[in-house]
């Protein structure tokens, strides 16, 4: 094979907000698959805010990537030669494929099934969607008539939690970033309002919209947004505590919720999960959600840009709200 495999490399750990000079573009041949193996050619990425903690040296839920190591990182690929059972030519695949253009692949790789748009697949009907899925469901325990409040809520994961509670029979309160975000809430996802974090009083609209407390509070941004919630939960409220976006490029970690003893006083639940764990009932949740997708109960956004070389800042877009919707990569 004459092409060149182009690869984006973590070279130094970021301090603050990570930069675009955190990685670094090699090109090394492209491999041969052995026995029991698939060369795959990458066509999507998916970017995650979670990106940046893996980059970091300290306890998680994964191990860190290694300076020098291929970026870890979900997408979609063309089998182009199988020397696996199973898999053939033409193949789409989906997997932690990494920030490279040519990956060998085996096994763990997961065909998707013939006709699947690869964007749902990275997004509502993959790990975000999940996400929403169980958090909301598993996690946050919901029930009809919730008043349910989510951040991020324009986002890949806030957008699904938002209209699974609608469907449930929820009430769907969403805060994000901006008047357009907040215009597709209500206009397009049926959200029963939004609060626009960047021009309003998030406090004084969330006492306005939820006069008798926050049943079910879906977390994906911590920060300054999760103390607000706190200060407004309803008895026996559950706060669910997906991600923490606004601390991720801190240097420091900020100081904890302020209002976090109102669990107390409401007798509330909060709890952190990682979707990985709910991966084994992956199934049950594609099946209700691909439903949802196909019957136009849920709709779905995605961010998509182009060009290998732009990977990295395609991952910045996540940390400022550029992205509208799932963050995909089309190589
Ligand atoms: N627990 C799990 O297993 C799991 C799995 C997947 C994702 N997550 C978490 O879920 C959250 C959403 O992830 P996603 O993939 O769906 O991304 P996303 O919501 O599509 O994109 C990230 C969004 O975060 C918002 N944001 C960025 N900086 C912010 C800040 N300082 N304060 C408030 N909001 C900020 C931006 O929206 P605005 O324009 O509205 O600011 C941005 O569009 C993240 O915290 C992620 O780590 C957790």
């Amino acid at each position: 094979m004459s092409e060149t495999n182009r690869q984006w490399l973590m070279c130094s750990r970021p301090v603050g907000m990570v930069k675009e000079s955190d990685f670094e573009l090699r090109s090394s041949p492209v491999p041969e698959p052995g026995d029991g193996q698939v060369l795959v050619r990458t066509r999507w990425l998916a970017l995650e805010p979670a990106m940046r903690g893996w980059m970091e040296d300290r306890p998680n839920y994964m191990p860190p990537v290694g300076i020098g190591e291929v970026m870890r990182g979900m997408g979609v690929g063309e089998v182009v030669k199988s020397k696996l059972d199973g898999y053939a030519s033409g193949d789409l695949v989906s997997g932690m494929l990494g920030w490279q253009e040519w990956v060998l692949g085996d096994g763990g790789l997961r065909k998707l099934p013939e006709g699947t748009d690869p964007r749902l697949a990275l997004s509502t009907l993959g790990i975000t969607g999940l996400t929403a899925y169980f958090g909301l469901l598993e996690v946050g325990q919901l029930k009809e008539g919730d008043v349910v409040v989510v951040s991020g809520a324009a986002g890949a994961t806030g957008s699904v939690v938002g209209q699974i509670a609608k469907l449930k029979g929820c009430r769907a309160i969403g805060i994000a970033g901006g008047a357009d975000k907040c215009a597709w809430l209500t206009d397009k996802a049926g959200f029963d309002a939004a609060i626009d974090y960047k021009n309003e009083d998030v406090g004084a609209r969330l006492s306005e919209l939820c006069p008798d407390g926050i049943d079910v509070y879906f977390d994906n941004v911590g920060g300054p947004i999760l103390d607000q919630a706190l200060a407004r939960i309803a008895r026996g409220a559950r706060i669910v505590v997906c991600g923490a976006i606004s601390a991720y490029n801190q240097e420091e970690t900020p100081p904890g919720p302020r209002n976090y003893y109102r669990i107390v006083a409401q007798r509330g639940r909060m709890e952190g999960f990682v979707v990985l764990d709910f991966l084994p009932r992956a199934a049950e949740a594609v099946a209700d959600l691909a439903k949802w997708v196909a019957e136009g109960k849920i709709a779905w956004q995605v961010d998509v840009q182009h060009g290998f070389e732009n990977v990295p800042q395609t991952l910045l877009r996540l940390y400022t709200g550029a992205n509208f919707g799932k963050q995909l990569l089309e190589l």
